[in-house]
């Protein structure tokens, strides 16, 4: 019977799988974020085998040194900047994330963000509840429509590629930056590659970043791309927050330099760069994309499952090494 810390509740099913293969399970009591001196000394109590920790838990070589038996950290999230992978490696420990299953919920939720930035919808739902409707006008509130649009992707991984798919199905024209061409693509949904990043912020109507954090992303969109893009366009971000410079976008939003921006993560998580909550061209919701029930519950599944096949002497899938 091998022992796996959980560092914050996750859906019941993924325990309940890890309970199920055998295995003795420890879920962190504390309804929050474990600080990194509360996950050493959790992580100090028992000789864990493996570790399921989350996006928000900070994995770096002091927490390895709190449970040198642990084989694998097992992230639930498909994003794994949180993780020092260089180091985990160097110890041979086994790095594990949830990519697939939440494709299509992320993209959707992107996707909804989209429709409703450029239709208004938040601005037109604040105005209707304070009671400003006085009824219908020609001019009241006045959107964009998608098909009159060109959407310009960062990143044509899995989730830049299903929102690229939706954006065709809607009639937008599709233009996409990423490190390789993606001919397949292109044929699918008449998608144009350019190489050079700039000409995605000069070209596009809509932006949506869908790219990993990595040092080579942190601040792709600067301040300098930032002021290339239409005073017209919008600026969408369910990625990692560090990939945006926050603190040029609010200069940029505040100068009116671009229409508007929908964030659901954030340069330092859970602040918000001072001045992003004035806008009401901006959009921003707490690092939603993926939760519905359904793919938090496949999120869990999958995590327990890497860590099950860990267990047993197999490679899990999803080695991110
Ligand atoms: C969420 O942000 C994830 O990376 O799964
Ligand atoms: C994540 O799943 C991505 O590759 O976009």
């Amino acid at each position: 019977m091998a022992k796996i810390y959980v560092t914050r509740h996750i859906p019941e099913v993924g325990i309940d799988m890890l309970k199920d293969a055998g295995h003795e399970v420890e879920v962190s009591k504390k309804d929050g974020v474990l600080g990194k001196e509360e996950l050493i000394s959790a992580l100090q109590e028992k000789p864990y085998d493996a570790v399921l920790c989350l996006l928000t838990d900070q994995i770096d070589a002091e927490v390895f040194d709190a449970v040198p038996t642990a084989m694998i950290f097992a992230n639930y999230a498909v994003g794994f900047n949180n993780i020092d992978v260089e180091e985990a490696t160097k110890r041979k420990i086994t790095i594990t994330n949830t990519p697939g299953v939440l494709t299509e919920t992320v993209a959707e939720y992107t996707f909804s963000l989209i429709l409703s930035l450029l239709h208004r919808i938040p601005e037109a739902d604040a105005f209707t509840r304070a009671g400003k409707y006085e009824g219908w006008a020609p001019e009241l509130l006045l959107g964009k429509n998608i098909a009159e649009s060109t959407i310009g992707i960062l990143g044509a991984g899995r989730i830049g590629q299903q929102v690229v798919k939706h954006a065709y199905n809607f009639g937008a024209k599709i233009i996409y930056n990423d490190i390789k061409q993606n001919e397949g693509l292109e044929k699918e949904v008449g998608a144009v590659y350019k190489k050079d990043i700039n000409d995605v912020f000069k070209e596009a109507d809509i932006i949506s970043v869908h790219v990993p954090l990595l040092p080579a992303t942190h601040h792709l969109v600067s301040k300098e791309r930032l002021e290339l893009m239409k005073e017209s366009a919008f600026l969408i971000n369910t990625s990692r927050g560090p990939v945006v410079d926050e603190k040029a976008l609010v200069e940029v939003l505040r100068a009116g330099r671009i229409r508007g921006a929908a964030l659901d993560v954030y340069e330092h998580e859970p602040k918000l760069a001072p001045g992003l909550i004035e806008f009401p061209n901006v959009i921003i919701t707490p690092h939603i994309a993926s939760a519905t029930e359904s793919t938090r519950g496949k999120m869990a599944e999958l995590a327990a499952q890497n860590i099950i096949d860990m267990l047993k002497g197999k490679t899990p899938k999803h080695v991110v090494q």
